[in-house]
């Protein structure tokens, strides 16, 4: 989105507001599909990284499913017409409640526990796809790596032998061998060692339909990395899952499941500067009229967002602390970034806010949700509006 255009929605919509070029999502889904040569290949949307209907029906015309975690996200992806077989409901410290409605749906279940997978065959289920925990986790950040001694997530790899007996006790068929080590990797090494653990177990499973090696594909937030060598990753995973479709004597389906990769870049969180205080101490603070209430990464996970100066690209660059208006001194978005002078009612573009932005924002501090608006061939639409201070109070009884 160049900064016309940014400056005009601001004007239209007001800020904070969150902005997704779907041509950005478009190009990135095709981007993963072009690497991957091995068929059949069926890509999954980690809808938890932006579940706006917008840029979900986006990646589903582009021929993804969709990886859900919760009875939300599965009714988001059936209300945009995806059939339950192209949904994947990978569950962790799922209540029985939410597996009947996920059964009753017709959705796959991806079990993380052997306690899910009794508790499934008791409900009558036939077939389910089972996560398991490789042992070699990856991720930007300690928060966000998922497999591994220290994570809830997934049935040790060692258990294997206890899921077969509950499989064959139970007639319950395992479909899927399915993991997520981490997310906002960039370079694969770990992902290719996970892989070859996971296409290890697959190997003892008899009823395989499909291998999911789960998403975690980062993007290059800050300046001078490199994004992901896809071609390489692909290659590598495709010959991976010829290897492993040859020794097992059928052609297993391929899946993959990621969310940053596909919606991160297309994000912008627009946003005014409200403040520019300098201290006695040397720091300069801009206040802006977001803050981690709308976006939580840098907060949560010391997260790098790229920041830019719409209204005043060429003044003179000076290092400022960007800050938000919520009452923490935590509610940081960056420190000493040098970024051209802003001004009080400058506009400015927090970058690559795509993935895991408004999709975590709270109200926190009785902040209503911003809007978002899509660009579609280069039109913009609002697709939700501003969250209004009436709505927000309504939520409770008075
Ligand atoms: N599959 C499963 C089972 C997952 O739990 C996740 C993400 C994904 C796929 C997609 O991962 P991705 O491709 O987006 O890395 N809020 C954090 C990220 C948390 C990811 C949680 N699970 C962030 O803002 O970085």
């Amino acid at each position: 989105m160049d900064r016309d255009l940014a400056r005009r929605l601001a004007a239209a919509y007001g800020t904070p507001l969150y902005v997704y070029d779907l041509d950005v999502v478009r190009a990135r889904c095709r981007a993963l599909r072009a690497a991957i040569a091995y068929r059949p290949f069926q890509p999954l949307y980690a809808v938890k990284a932006n579940p706006c209907p917008a840029v979900v029906r986006t990646i589903i015309d582009e021929g993804f499913g969709i990886d859900a975690v919760s009875p939300g996200e599965v009714r988001l992806a059936l209300r945009l017409g995806l059939s339950p077989a192209r949904v994947l409901y990978t569950e962790n410290s799922m209540s029985d409640a939410e597996q009947a409605e996920a059964l009753a749906a017709g959705v796959l279940i991806t079990a993380g526990s052997l306690d899910r997978l009794e508790r499934l065959a008791a409900a009558g289920a036939q077939a389910v796809a089972v996560r398991f925990n490789p042992d070699v986790g990856a991720g930007a950040h300690p928060k966000i790596c998922t497999a591994g001694p220290l994570t809830k997530f997934g049935i040790p790899q060692a258990e294997l032998p206890r899921v077969l007996e509950i499989s064959r006790r139970r007639g319950l068929r395992v479909v899927g061998a399915h993991m997520h080590i981490g997310s906002g990797f960039l370079e694969s090494a770990a992902f290719a060692a996970a892989c070859r653990v996971i296409f290890a177990l697959a190997r003892q499973l008899p009823d395989l339909a499909f291998v999911d090696c789960g998403g975690g594909l980062g993007i290059p937030y800050r300046p001078g990395e490199e994004p992901m060598d896809l071609a390489a990753f692909g290659a590598q995973l495709s010959a991976d899952a010829e290897a492993f479709s040859a020794a097992y004597g059928q052609r297993i389906e391929l899946r993959l499941e990621p969310g940053r990769f596909l919606v991160a870049e297309a994000g912008t969180l627009l946003t005014t500067v409200t403040s520019v205080k300098r201290t006695p101490w040397g720091r300069t603070f801009v206040g802006c009229d977001t803050g981690f209430n709308h976006l939580v990464r840098v907060a949560m996970y010391d997260a790098y967002h790229r920041i830019e100066n719409l209204s005043r690209p060429e003044a003179e660059p000076a290092a400022v602390d960007i800050v938000g208006n919520i009452c923490e001194s935590g509610d940081v978005f960056a420190r000493e970034r040098l970024l051209p002078m802003p001004e009080v009612g400058d506009l400015l573009a927090i970058r690559d806010a795509g993935a895991y932005g408004f999709a975590m924002a709270s109200h926190y501090n009785l902040r209503p949700l911003p809007a978002e608006v899509v660009i579609d061939g280069g039109q913009p639409r609002l697709a939700r509006p501003r969250q209004t201070l009436d709505e927000l109070l309504a939520g409770w009884r008075w």
